[in-house]
């Protein structure tokens, strides 16, 4: 699935949800989240963002890996 990384953080934009075909990306608190079973992995909300804060979970720097358990946290809390 598709992840939305530190460069979102306070800047959320706000496009990606539009550009989802299944309304997999949700606010919460400073950030937004794509639900990582929702999202469908069509790469559209991709080239969206402006602070290129989407990240493809297997292509994921080091550096923002712990979003993907930040992402899924945000949803098993639920
Ligand atoms: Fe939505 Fe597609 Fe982005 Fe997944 S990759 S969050 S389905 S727009
Ligand atoms: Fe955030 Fe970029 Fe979407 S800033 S809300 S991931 S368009």
């Amino acid at each position: 699935a598709y992840v939305i990384t530190e460069p979102c953080i306070d800047v959320k934009d706000g496009d990606c949800t539009a550009a989802c075909p299944v309304d997999c990306i949700y606010e919460g608190g400073r950030t937004f989240y794509i639900h990582p079973e929702e999202c469908i992995n069509c790469g559209l909300c991709l080239s969206i963002c402006p602070v290129d804060a989407i990240v493809w979970d297997h292509e994921i720097p080091e550096s923002q890996r712990h979003f993907i358990a930040v992402n899924k946290e945000f949803f098993d809390s639920d």
